[in-house]
């Protein structure tokens, strides 16, 4: 989606504005822009197409002297990616720039207004429509004009604006999109994410509905909708500059996938205390977990896939029921809620509409709500009534690796204590769980360990038009985030299918060579999922099977077979989807495509 930045203080602004997008490229876009006061007027560049493009023009900002500036990475919504719908949008003299991130959803009618008024669009942009409004609310007073348009706009938006005859500030403002605002030695700077500034400050502000900054390079200032000052206090943030940098690796995604056993490690080693669960932010009484009787897992793409896995671990230890549900869908379906009912919202961003969306339904009924939330201080994590955090560090690669693997641990942690304090594991079993837990980051790593075998097998299908995934249970569920994975990276069609509904109708697919991944980690469902994958290799599949170490048998009906090591039956999927994971990364990258940052996408997904 896209991304917002910008700055004010005693550096030339615009290659800190070129560097700021650049940490947010992982966000996705089509085009950027920037716009910075030079002294006397307000200059702009923007253009269609990666980054690189913007820095040629500006020969990396050098072009552009001055040190207040704006600029924006767009993620196409209303309009086509082009140079004229790329932001930042003026005012028709030039004189007030705006960048945005969100949906204005009554622009038509707005301009309609305006152009009765005489106004002239240039894009096809629903921001452009800002740029006037507040050209027509302005009378010299920015704070005015502002809450103006804000009691006129529907919507979501996170604003970064400019005044060409207030050189000395830029103001930001946000509802429903996320916006951050931070002081440096230097200056002061707004962005979407916290990547972008992390390089000049670790202390930031996360701006809540409704909220207006003014920033200066002395500092700034906070008000609300009625312009009466508000105090706010920062947020420092752990994550280690280096931490959002490629560090040697070839890209994000594969350096994300082997720092997995690292913060899965970080996410649950701080929660154990002498052979027990401690999760002091859950806050919730022993009683209280007793009496949940239903939960509900809320969650979009590989965070919902999170949730399949953990629906079977939850049900199967703590015999809790669950759903689990896509956001989107959640949203907007009236799902039946009680007093005993428990809401988990996973999200690494914590910024997903959707999610966030569900979250306030849930919230309006009176419903509790815990967030598993990556980013510290997002939205989800703010509203949420309690928030357990996944120590991944900031993920930047498209396609999530290491968010997904600690969102698991996070729901099995939560699954243990819920079942020893309902009685449904002795304390004998919760130990030997846990020694299986504490094993995994060792045998992540011998999995990542065999990478160059999977980039031999993968080379063999960077010609494939079709790859399924097969899998019952955990298994299934596995099979659906490997088969996500696939296909946004590598863009090849792929499906994942619970293996005992093959016979239903999709079995019709496979052709000769159709590579068809069958996963059994479960030793009650291995003898079923085998027969599946033998339907399919008599059909003229070509069979790839990931299974626990010791299960030989597949070979007979497999082409190549991955083994993971033992540990768990609830367990399984934090090892399976290593080499599934590694083998998406392989044919992308045999394929040519951008791994990090794959067309259409956004890691953020701040619109519905
Ligand atoms: C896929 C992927 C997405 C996200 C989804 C939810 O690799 O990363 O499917 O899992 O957009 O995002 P969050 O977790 O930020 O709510």
């Amino acid at each position: 989606m896209c991304g917002i930045v910008g700055y004010i203080g005693e550096e030339q602004a615009a290659p800190i504005l070129l560097d700021g997008l650049s940490k947010l490229e992982y966000r996705g876009y089509d085009s950027a822009g920037v716009a910075v006061y030079n002294g006397e007027e307000i200059q702009m560049v923007k253009s269609m197409g990666r980054l690189k493009v913007l820095n040629e023009l500006t020969h990396d900002g050098a072009m552009l002297p001055g040190t207040v500036g704006i600029g924006h990475t767009r993620w196409a919504t209303h309009g086509v990616p082009s140079d004229a719908n790329a932001h930042p949008h003026l005012n028709k003299t030039g004189s007030i720039v705006v960048v945005h991130n969100g949906i204005i959803e009554n622009y038509v009618k707005l301009k309609q207004q305006l152009t009765r008024r005489g106004y002239e669009f240039r894009s096809e942009t629903d921001t452009e429509v800002v740029a006037h409004l507040l050209d027509y609310y302005y009378r010299g007073n920015p704070l005015e004009a502002i809450t103006r348009l804000m009691h006129r706009l529907e919507g979501s938006y996170a604003f970064g604006i400019m005044f060409q005859d207030h050189p000395d500030e830029i103001y930001a403002v946000r509802k429903d999109s996320p916006l951050i605002v931070g002081h440096a030695d230097t200056g002061s700077l707004i962005a979407s994410d916290v990547p972008a500034v992390l390089k000049y400050t670790r202390s930031v502000y996360f701006i809540e509905n409704g909220e207006i900054v003014r920033l200066t390079r002395e500092g700034m200032q906070f008000y609300n909708i009625d312009e009466e000052e508000i105090s706010k206090e920062p947020v420092t943030i752990a994550w280690d500059v280096n931490a959002a940098e490629k560090g040697g690796y070839e890209h994000f995604m594969l350096k994300e996938m082997y720092e997995q056993p690292k913060v899965v490690r970080d996410t649950f080693s701080p929660r154990l205390k002498n052979g027990d669960i401690v999760i002091e932010e859950l806050g919730m009484t022993d009683q209280e977990i007793r009496d949940i009787g239903k939960l509900y897992i809320v969650a979009c793409g590989s965070a919902y896939h999170t949730g399949m896995t953990c629906k079977y671990v939850f049900e199967g230890l703590a015999r809790i029921p669950v759903e689990v549900d896509l956001a989107s869908e959640f949203r907007y379906r009236n799902p039946i809620l009680d007093e005993k009912t428990l809401v988990i919202i996973v999200s690494q961003s914590g910024e997903t509409a959707d999610s966030l969306a569900a979250l306030r339904e849930v919230k309006k009924r009176g419903i509790r709500v815990l967030g598993i939330v990556n980013v510290v201080g997002s939205s989800i994590a703010r509203e949420a009534d309690n928030v357990m955090y996944t120590w991944a560090g900031p993920e930047i690669a498209v396609a999530t690796t290491k968010a997904y693997s600690t969102q698991l641990i996070a729901q099995y942690l939560l699954a243990m204590k819920f079942a020893k304090v309902r009685g449904e594991i002795s304390q004998e079993t919760l130990e030997v769980m846990l020694e299986d837990l504490e094993r995994l980051p060792e045998q992540m790593e011998m999995l990542l360990s065999n990478k160059e075998r999977i980039q031999r097998f993968a080379n063999r299908y960077l010609a494939a038009k079709d790859v399924f995934f097969i899998g019952r249970g955990i298994d299934y569920a596995i099979s659906m985030e490997s088969s996500l994975k696939l296909k946004e990276i590598s863009y090849i069609h792929s499906e994942a299918y619970a293996a005992g509904e093959l016979k239903h109708g999709t079995i019709s697919l496979i052709e000769d060579g159709t590579l068809v991944a069958a996963v059994l980690t479960q030793e009650d469902l291995f003898k079923k999922t085998m027969s599946n994958m033998v339907e399919v290799k008599t059909r003229g599949a070509c069979v790839l099977a990931v299974t626990v170490v010791g299960n030989t048998e597949v070979e007979k009906n497999a082409d190549y077979v991955i083994y993971i090591p033992k540990t768990n039956q609830y367990f399984t999927n934090s090892l399976a989807i290593i080499p599934l994971q590694l083998f998406a990364y392989y044919v992308s990258i045999g394929k040519g495509c951008d791994v990090d940052k794959p067309r259409n996408l956004a890691k953020s997904v701040t619109v519905e």
